[in-house]
């Protein structure tokens, strides 16, 4: 007994075939554009079920699959990264990233990767600690005035994940951790190591107070706000962060180190102990969210620090090399790689004619011609690639015309990242008419 897939076109076509090449079964399931993979994959799987049921038949005793189209789509990703600084309160940002979803929906990009928490900000409110958005959505200018609030309610988040759903696409938010959480030590400095008291961030860039992992309040923190979080979201995945974790203070605080003693941490030649006081925070964050959430961990690269938990995935920001290493040990990766052109903060032209931007250029070219599989990687790791992401963070964003300016054309060409065989850049080009 076979089973037989065309994907092609705005229908697949599905067959039940017998031992004498007989179809015995077919249904065709109508898609559009904006059917996403998954829904698609449910569809087929409901169409399996259909056809084996009307054959009598159980799936144990269907022998195998043929897909007959190259055209597969896998799971892609896109981003709008919604985290900080000024000029966004004047911006309807509920009714922006509607508008976003809409086009996502059109180009086939199905999840919404939301940064909801940094150093300069805390943009999403939680019921246990009204103090999060009370003194951290609201933030002082470089010249000193202050804007804000800006954060969203849950009225907000719901609007939107209903919103995004509609669209099939899914909404991913990310709470920062341990890194990137002066927002947090704002209201709660005994979360910290030294203290405080701190104010926020006016600008990115490394922060060196982070939490203090040797304290367990920091976890029934983090359980509190990632439980109400996940009520929020339905997405499968949740995101931890992960990345640019200081660990300066970790090396010289009391708790840190009861903590590295009482694990029995030794340094390696791979890592050091704050390395591996990091993967244990995040491990433990892993079970929490995995067996507690029944949610996937999703983490920046720098999560493979001092060891993997066995479940992660990991989002490979700087390159794509952290990626290719955690597809190799069997780990799912979404390719976000900054040096390949997917964070859309960079410029996308010469400097002199592109307003403020991250730094760096990434032309729509860089962004089309993306390889997600990197080289290395063995071919039965490759399906462990599991999407593409681009990364809009908005510290240059201060306006709706800008996020657009910044998002487009770029992410129409990380639409076609995952689409196997490509045309070249200019037949891309051509087709879109850009410019
Ligand atoms: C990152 O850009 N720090 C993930
Ligand atoms: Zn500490």
């Amino acid at each position: 007994m076979k089973l037989g897939i065309d994907m092609g076109g705005m229908s697949i076509k599905m067959g039940l075939v017998n031992e004498e090449n007989k179809i015995i079964g077919r249904i065709t399931i109508p898609t559009d554009l904006t059917v996403p993979y998954q829904t698609l994959v449910e569809r087929m799987a409901d169409a399996v079920r259909q056809m084996l049921e009307n054959a009598g038949m159980t799936l144990e005793q269907c022998g195998g699959i043929g897909i007959g189209s190259p055209g597969t789509i896998d799971a892609k990703q896109g981003v709008i990264l919604y985290s900080n600084n000024f000029g966004w309160e004047n911006v309807p940002i509920v009714e922006e990233l509607k508008k976003q979803i809409s086009v996502m929906a059109m180009l086939k990009l199905n999840r919404l990767h939301l940064h909801l928490t940094d150093n300069q900000g805390w943009r999403i409110a939680i019921d246990k600690y009204p103090q999060l958005v009370e003194y951290s959505a609201v933030q002082e200018t470089y010249n000193e005035e202050l804007y804000g609030p800006c954060y969203y309610t849950k009225e907000d988040i719901k609007e939107l994940v209903a919103y995004a759903g509609r669209h099939h696409i899914e909404v991913i938010p990310e709470i920062e951790f341990p890194g990137h959480s002066l927002s947090v030590l704002v209201p709660f400095p005994e979360l910290s190591c030294s203290g405080g008291p701190f104010k926020s961030e006016q600008v990115f860039g490394y922060e060196e107070n982070v939490f203090c992992v040797g304290n367990d309040s920091v976890f029934a923190f983090m359980e509190n706000v990632l439980t109400e979080i996940a009520e929020l979201f339905p997405a499968r995945y949740l995101h931890i962060g992960g990345d640019e974790c200081v660990k300066r203070y970790w090396q010289t605080c009391p708790r840190c180190q009861a903590l590295a003693q009482r694990l029995n941490l030794r340094p390696t030649p791979e890592h050091s102990v704050e390395e591996q006081l990091q993967s244990y925070a995040i491990k433990r964050m892993e079970r929490f969210i995995s067996g507690t959430l029944g949610k996937r961990m999703i983490g920046w690269e720098e999560i493979l620090e001092g060891g993997l938990p066995e479940d992660a995935t990991v989002m490979s920001w700087k390159g794509t090399e952290c990626g290719a290493k955690a597809a190799a040990t069997g780990h799912d990766v979404v390719m976000a790689s900054m040096a390949d052109g997917l964070y859309l903060c960079a410029a996308q032209g010469a400097d002199e004619v592109e307003p403020a931007a991250m730094g760096g250029q990434s032309y729509l070219k860089d962004v089309y011609e993306f390889e997600p599989l990197p080289k290395e990687l063995a071919p039965d790791k490759r399906k462990h690639v599991i999407g593409t992401q681009a990364c809009l963070w908005s510290e240059w964003t201060t306006s709706g015309e800008l996020l657009e300016y910044m998002l487009y054309p770029r992410t129409v060409a990380l639409a076609e990242t995952y689409s196997f065989g490509c045309d070249s850049f200019y037949c891309f080009y051509r087709r879109r008419r850009f410019g």
